[in-house]
């Protein structure tokens, strides 16, 4: 949304919003009226539609049918969506756990990183996280089952913030989505043969550089 961002000339899509446009989101809708046959009026399709009560969608738009399979629809824009497929892949085909390994994930409040973590619980990992602020590190540690997080902002010696809370341990996994902000911190904690997945870097997209 920002009027310049040098993320916007990587790839189609990611071009900046002018004012008054229209923004386009993944999204599950349902068809009200389509001259496309493979499109029925009634069919739910999921999605790049448009944040809208209606959206009008061009022939060569990327949507699919969507069988919800009994699953509420919002599922589908989550745990069974992008998000839920990349933590899935991620965590199961990348990092390879094994059983009471520990789990280190960053961002993890995020859509990806909470999946990841309670992927992780389980399967019996020792989960911690970094999120940035009190309030999600309350929600990983008092919701979504994380064994430890920390604030980012508050906390940026992982090695002691880790010894000091009592954390047996290294990291065996270590689940990257934010960037080189916190990923020299956090590599130095990782054991001999443990394992990086690199999912992303948020904290880089937008930079200036
Ligand atoms: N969603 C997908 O389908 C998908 C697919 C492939 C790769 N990825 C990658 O996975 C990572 C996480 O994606 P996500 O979909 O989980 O994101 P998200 O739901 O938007 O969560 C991202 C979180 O990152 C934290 N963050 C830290 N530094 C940030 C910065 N500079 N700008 C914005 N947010 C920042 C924020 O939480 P705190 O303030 O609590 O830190 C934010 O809530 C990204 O690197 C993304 O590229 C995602």
């Amino acid at each position: 949304m920002k009027r310049y961002s040098s993320s916007q000339k990587t790839c189609p899509g990611f071009e900046g919003i002018t004012l008054g446009e229209e923004i386009e989101a993944y999204g599950v809708v349902k068809v009200v009226a389509s001259d496309n046959v493979e499109f029925e009026k009634g069919d739910v399709v999921v999605g790049v539609v448009t944040w809208a009560e209606y959206s009008k969608i061009r022939r060569n738009g990327m949507i699919m049918k969507l069988n919800p399979l009994g699953f509420p629809l919002s599922y589908h824009l989550g745990v069974l969506g992008y998000s839920g497929l990349t933590a899935y892949a991620g965590f199961f085909e990348i990092c390879k756990l094994k059983r009471g390994e520990m789990v280190f994930v960053l961002t993890a409040s995020g859509s990806v990183g909470n999946l990841v973590g309670q992927y992780a619980r389980l399967h019996r990992c020792f989960v911690a996280g970094y999120a940035g602020s009190k309030r999600r590190v309350q929600l990983l540690k008092e919701k979504l089952g994380f064994d430890a997080a920390f604030n980012y902002r508050e906390e940026t010696d992982l090695s002691s913030t880790l010894k000091s809370s009592g954390i047996p341990d290294e990291i065996d996994i270590y689940f990257e989505t934010m960037g080189i902000v916190m990923q020299e911190v956090t590599v130095t904690n990782v054991n001999t043969f443990g394992r990086v997945a690199m999912c992303g870097v948020i904290s880089e997209y937008t930079d200036s550089e």
